[in-house]
């Protein structure tokens, strides 16, 4: 079995420590001189769909509100999302996608059609946010552009054309259209998913079906003027192992750079009742982060299976949707999907983006649902007023990570149990970046105690410096409010103390994520 699997199964599994030697409670240890693969940045990315306040009152508002803009982009956010380096952005859906006809984003605004909105409150768009409109943000985001083209109510002619659009260098209609629209050079886009949950709201496939659909659309989605187009197929929902087993079989595989994969944290089990964002008790506290660790079983599941087809492991898996899923704020339109953010988020992204870490020999690109406003949001805003997320800050926490090389992690580890059921308590993921710096992200989900821990850096002669950083709060339930939008941030840890020569030993409080660089 691979190393890096039975790290992650380590952490599933990890039990009680019974060493006496060292008395603390967990144990991690990091093999500090075998740097592995890289953590691709993209593993970062984000997802903004036309649904709710995400686009419009979110991304781009009102020529009339007071906030700084660049056209009706609003400046506040991409300042934010610049500070955390937001690798890529997924655009326009999400099941809005199957529905969207990119003709009717181009052009002057005055004169684009406006459109229903049918997958999220039914509500018309008037289409002032497009394709150059979208292409802008990214450029302002200093991010890529990872679209998503509609399968389900467009032709294989339609994305043909779009891509032409978007990134052939000379002259054509198209391209003449996209020089009046102010944007003479090619965009040069990369990524391109094909079909949006087509075993769902994007057009409710077979996976027969889907895979025979993707061949032929995947064939118009042309490399113009030497610009590469990614493609990636849409994969399973969940536990959907079949749909992944025959896209696989059926797909040859130079035709996909690689497949998605969806699963969302719902913390009652319920998709009829999921619970509220702010107000739950321990039962959907645990049952959040339980849920949200399954992502490491599904990994290990879709990295056997896609083992078994592509051995060498060409084929990314991009996770392009994932994060806690609730019910709606009450009052709020049920088809805008607006929830808050409290520090079990913070919980949830980061030990999520541990696990990614820990399998980025497979995982290469995934997406947050959704930026701004929605689901499990990176900033939340109200009029004029903005607040950054806890989510936010693991995300801005864990940017050491990008395009850093992984290093094997392994920890030992009490539960922490609720019922009859329990998780491990600490969960970790560690990486070396090209300074040659290590950082190591732990995370501590019990509610009721903090936890002494020790760090030992396998093959490491001696540690220099170390520092580190923490986000943690007092409550589960704690959130940034308009009113308080400071409670929950990145703050200095220093509660920590090197041991020997290659050990940290440090003490965890409850609730908390820390991320060490150690010299
Ligand atoms: O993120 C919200 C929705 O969840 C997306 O539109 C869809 O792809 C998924 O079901």
């Amino acid at each position: 079995m691979d190393k890096t699997i039975l790290a992650g199964l380590l952490l599933l599994t990890g039990s009680a420590v019974a060493n006496a030697a060292t008395p603390a409670t967990t144990v991690i240890t990091v093999q500090a001189d075998q740097p592995r693969q890289t953590i691709s940045r993209h593993i970062y990315g984000h997802f903004a769909e036309h649904l709710g306040r995400c686009i419009y009152d979110g991304f781009w508002v009102d020529s009339n509100l007071n906030v700084e803009k660049d056209g009706r982009i609003r400046m506040d956010i991409v300042n934010a999302l610049r500070n955390i380096d937001i690798p890529n952005l997924r655009w326009p859906g999400g099941c809005y996608a199957d529905e969207y006809q990119w003709r009717d984003g181009i052009g002057d605004p005055a004169t684009r059609p406006a459109t229903v909105n049918s997958n999220w409150g039914g509500i018309t768009e008037d289409n002032s946010f497009g394709t150059d409109e979208f292409m802008k943000l990214c450029d302002l985001l200093d991010c890529e552009p990872y679209i998503s083209a509609n399968m389900g109510t467009a032709t294989s002619k339609d994305l043909r054309d779009w891509i032409e659009y978007l990134n052939y260098k000379g002259d054509s209609y198209l391209t003449g259209l996209r020089k009046e629209n102010g944007h003479p050079e090619p965009y040069g886009v990369s990524f391109f998913g094909i079909g949006n949950e087509s075993w769902g709201c994007g057009g409710h496939m077979t996976p027969e079906h889907y895979a025979d659909e993707f061949r032929k659309y995947q064939g118009y989605a042309r490399d113009y003027s030497g610009f590469k187009i990614n493609k990636i197929a849409c994969g399973p929902n969940a536990t959907d192992y079949n749909w992944m087993e025959v896209c696989l079989k059926n797909i040859p595989h130079y035709m996909m750079w690689g497949i998605s994969l969806h699963y969302y944290t719902i913390a009652t089990g319920d998709w009829g009742k999921k619970g509220s964002s702010t107000q739950f008790g321990e039962d959907e506290y645990f049952g959040g982060i339980k849920n949200a660790l399954f992502m490491e079983t599904l990994l290990n599941n879709y990295s056997a299976i896609m083992d078994k087809y592509d051995p060498s492991r060409k084929i990314a898996l991009v996770v392009d949707e994932w994060g806690i899923w609730t019910d709606v704020i009450p009052e709020t339109n049920p088809g805008f999907l607006y929830q808050q953010n409290t520090m079990r988020d913070a919980l949830i992204a980061a030990s999520t983006l541990n696990i990614f870490n820990n399998y980025s020999f497979r995982v290469r690109m995934a997406n947050l649902a959704q930026a701004i406003n929605v689901l499990q949001s990176l900033v939340l805003t109200d009029k004029e007023r903005m607040l950054l997320t806890p989510t936010y800050h693991i995300f801005k926490m864990y940017k050491v990570h990008h395009d850093a090389s992984l290093l094997q992690s392994t920890v030992s580890t009490n539960d922490y149990k609720l019922g009859n059921e329990s998780v491990p308590e600490v969960n970790v993921s560690a990486s070396k970046d090209s300074n040659g710096k290590m950082h190591v992200s732990i995370v501590n989900v019990n509610p009721h105690k903090s936890i002494d821990t020790e760090v030992i850096l396998n093959g490491l002669a001696a540690i220099g410096d170390i520092s580190g950083e923490i986000v943690t709060s007092a409550a589960y339930t704690d959130y940034n409010s308009f009113d308080d939008t400071g409670k929950i941030t990145i703050t200095e840890f220093n509660d920590f103390k090197k041991k020997g020569n290659n050990t940290v030993s440090l003490n965890l409080p409850p609730l908390s994520v820390v991320t060490l660089e150690i010299q």
